[in-house]
């Protein structure tokens, strides 16, 4: 295989550590191109059963700038190892490691909270100030304010913070939020509950001497009943001071019908829309055309098929002609797919079937 060095760098940079390690012996060419730092830059490293981190590996741990860390959580001993492999990365590292993502896989112990995972990543960050993104979306326990507070004190140079997963419910209140906003100064891109969010995080955000706010990701879930929803005007104002600004929101099971108005204010930028609420939608889909038809792209819909739900999505079809993905996980009409490849030029993937398949449905891509 003659392809340039740089090249085959840039390929190995797409393997998990133990393949990369595997390479790195397979012959004297390729183990030079595993030295080359390219070859490192962004790594996986899996912490699973079956799957172990020998010692040996941990002189390239350093050379990481973009860890994804993947841990199964019910053997202890893989969530140690995820540690001692952070640990590496951070104190050996000399600043290098910018990102870190956490993907937890498999079963959870039960009753688990993470205590010992949130704890570790505190005492090991406060060898690692340098990170500029932390993506804490796949850990399937709820992070606590304390955690998260540690977190924004010990990475004054986050740019981006995720700490919105899914399956969880919103443990960080908006005080918390402010302090990450306070000791984070350049954040840029936030995801979190809508439930952390407040009046004063908005007047923060709106600050003079914050940079501009590139992306907001938001769940809605079920905690948003405890807090009283934002008028309309604070995202008017929070879009003047930040116009590039776009949104991707989530709303879910758990939030109750009565709530998603609410989370679904008109001058919210949103560019990314998940409606996975099982409900009916049929005044929401109206809503979404209303609102969101110049900045939607993608959508997703997670609802029940009626002839009602056709046409408002053939509706839909006409307002929201920038739509490059659009996802529904109920039957529609041939007609509906048809609106949508005739009215949205930049269509790119779309999931609408007009009968029912075996899950995971599969979605088809367009040239
Ligand atoms: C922090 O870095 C120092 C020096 O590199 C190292 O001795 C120490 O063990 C590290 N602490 C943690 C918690 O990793
Ligand atoms: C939340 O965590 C669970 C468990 O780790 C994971 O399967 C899920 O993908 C996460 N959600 C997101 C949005 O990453």
């Amino acid at each position: 295989m003659d392809l340039p060095e740089e090249i085959l760098a840039h390929i190995f940079s797409f393997l998990h550590l133990q393949d990369k390690c595997n390479a790195f012996t397979v012959c004297k060419a390729w183990s030079n191109i595993m030295t080359h730092p390219s070859s490192w830059k962004d790594t996986e490293v899996r912490c699973e059963s079956g799957t172990s981190v020998p010692d040996g590996y941990s002189a390239f741990l350093p050379l990481v700038r973009n860890l994804k860390l993947r841990m199964g959580l019910i053997d202890p001993a893989n969530r140690k190892t995820a540690l001692w492999v952070l640990r590496q990365a951070v104190a050996r590292g000399d600043g290098r490691l910018e990102g870190l993502s956490i993907c937890c896989v498999g079963n959870t112990p039960l009753f688990y909270a993470g205590q010992d995972l949130q704890q570790g990543l505190v005492d090991i960050l406060t060898n690692g100030s340098s990170l500029t993104m932390l993506d804490l979306k796949g850990v399937p326990f709820t992070l606590s304010d304390s955690f998260v507070r540690s977190v924004a004190m010990l990475c004054p140079a986050l740019l981006s913070l995720f700490i919105n997963n899914d399956s969880l419910v919103c443990g960080v209140n908006a005080e918390t939020l402010r302090q990450v906003l306070k000791c984070c100064r350049s954040l840029n891109v936030l995801g979190v509950f809508q439930a952390s969010l407040s009046q004063d995080v908005f007047k923060d955000l709106m600050l003079p001497e914050r940079p501009a706010l590139k992306k907001l990701e938001l769940r809605c879930e079920r905690s948003l009943k405890y807090t009283l929803p934002f008028c309309d005007q604070i995202w008017v104002e929070l879009k003047l001071r930040h116009p590039r600004l776009w949104v991707e929101l989530e709303l879910d099971h758990t939030l109750p019908e009565l709530h998603f108005s609410g989370a679904l204010q008109p001058s919210i930028p949103v560019r990314c829309l998940r409606l996975l609420t099982f409900t009916l939608l049929l005044d929401v889909v109206q809503i979404v055309g209303q609102s969101y038809a110049k900045t939607l792209e993608v959508l997703e819909l997670q609802t029940t098929a009626s002839p009602e739900l056709n046409s408002a999505l053939m509706a839909l079809a006409k307002q929201c002609v920038n739509l490059q993905e659009f996802h529904c996980y109920c039957v529609v009409s041939q007609e509906v797919i048809t609106a949508f490849i005739t009215n949205c030029p930049n269509l790119k993937r779309y999931t609408l079937k007009t009968h029912k398949e075996p899950h995971p449905w599969t979605c088809t891509k367009l040239k």
